[in-house]
Formats: structure tokens, sequence, C-alpha cells
């Protein structure tokens, strides 16, 4: 099974460029190309979070119409700067995504990895949290398939990265808890977040828990103190998760032009 992972889309509508500089709807197009491209084809893509940058209606329905270029099935997640009920209006069709719970949360059971999605949003607010009752639900759904291998999807990364101003707006609730329900359920085997615009790997849990990089802008490489938040408009990317003889490995990629492939002979 191939699984390719996409996040922080940020979308806006043609030429409403976000912070004066970014197109993020520019951005879409390439990396759907590249991954509509990618052979052997992936199964699924996973989008998890900052669907939208404002998430205004108009916003959810560019970026709908932006994925039905891409050729594979996709499910999505919100971030920080999404609107649960924007989304859910967007993509009536996406079952998975509705439901009476204010969280969108959600398993997927069809493929050899199971796929379970949490909900860290925290309505207009940029850090995310994971409360009783959707820690609750993950327990519970692993409870269920306790031997199945296992992705834990979410927005926020529950470690700490080292650039300090995305940690004041991480998970600030929650982590702790759910580490230790990874920690009683070996097969977890990732825990796939965005919310950081670069990748990133901690160990957690017994599993390992990472980031991936943006379609559009990146965060700079800034640890430690500093002033303020910095993007920068390194080249995007995506990972892609293969799940092969009971192990996942993971790919980085970045999307764009570059010279070659050439052969080493
Ligand atoms: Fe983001």
């Amino acid at each position: 099974m191939l699984i390719a992972q996409i996040t922080d889309l940020h979308m806006r509508t043609p030429g409403d460029k976000a912070y004066g500089i970014i197109d993020p709807a520019a951005f879409l197009g390439p990396a759907v190309r590249a991954l509509n491209a990618l052979s052997p084809r992936p199964d699924c893509v996973l989008i998890t979070g900052d669907l939208t940058d404002l998430g205004r209606p108009h916003e959810y329905a560019h970026l709908r119409a932006q994925l039905q270029a891409l050729e594979m099935p996709y499910f999505l997640l919100p971030g920080n700067h999404d609107d649960r009920a924007g989304l859910r209006a967007a993509f009536p069709d996406h079952a998975y995504l509705q439901g009476a719970s204010p969280f969108i949360q959600y398993s997927v059971d069809t493929y050899p990895l199971r796929l379970l999605a949490l909900d860290t949003v925290v309505p207009m607010k940029s850090h995310g949290e994971l409360c009783g009752e959707r820690l609750a639900w993950l327990e519970q759904q692993l409870a269920q398939q306790p031997g199945r291998p296992t992705l834990v999807l979410m927005h926020h990364p529950p470690f700490l990265t080292g650039i300090e101003h995305m940690d004041a707006i991480g998970l600030l609730a929650g982590a702790p808890e759910l580490e230790r329900i990874v920690s009683r359920h070996p097969n977890v085997e990732r825990v796939l977040c965005g919310h950081l615009h670069r990748t990133i790997f901690q160990r957690f849990g017994g599993t390992i828990a990472s980031t991936c990089p943006g379609t559009a802008h990146q965060l700079a490489l800034e640890l430690g103190p500093r002033p303020t938040l910095q993007y920068i408009m390194e080249p995007p990317g995506y990972q892609l998760h293969w799940w092969n003889d009971g192990r996942l490995v993971t790919h980085h990629a970045v999307i764009g032009e570059y010279p070659g492939p050439y052969p080493f002979a």
C-alpha cells in the first residue's frame, strides 16, 4: 500500500495572496500533478489540515474544484485555519466528515493500514488540544481492532519542535495522554501530522510522530528564541508512506521541475 500525504494547503482563491506574497491556489495544481504522475500510484492521499487559509466558503469551493483533479481518493482533516462547518458544507459527499459530533474524527477501515483521524482544532485559536472526549474516541477505536496496523492522523503534532513560535501554538493539551494511549498500542505505525510546514520526526509513545512539508510556503528553520515566526519559499513537498511487508517507509519528496533524472551510466 502506498499513501501520499500533503498538508497545509492554505487555499485562497486565485490571486488572493496570503501575507501579500503567497498565492496558495497557484501551488496546489503542481502538487496534484506531482501526485497524479507517481508510478506506482498512491492508493489514497491524506491531507492533514489547514486546507484553507481563512476558512471561508469560497476558499473551500476552490479547494474542492482543484482537488477534483486528483486521480485517487483523498481524506481531509481540519487544521487551525479551517472551519468545521464550512469544510463539511463544501464536501457533503465525504461522509466521514459528517456526523453529530462537533469533532471531525473518523476511521477508514478499507485499506491494509487502518486510518484514525483526530481533530485537534480549537475554534478561533491557533493552538490545538485533545480533550477527554476526543482521546476517549481514539482509545475506543484502538480497542476495537487491537492488532491492526494503524496510522493516527492529526494536524497539530504532539511534540515540541524547537521552532518556539510554533511550539507556543502547538498541541497545548492532551499530548501526554495521547502518548500514554499510543504506547499501549504497538500497532500504531505512525502519528502523521501537519502544522509545521516542514519534515520533522520524533519518537513518541513507542512509535514515530512526524510532520510533513506544506504544498505552498514552508516555515523557516529557525530554532530557539526568535523575534518573529517567519516563512520561506523553499521547495514545497509531500511525503510518500510505503507499507511493505509489515513496515512503513517514508519518503520526503519535493514538488517542482528540476534537471534530470539522469542515468548513472
Ligand atoms: Fe499551516
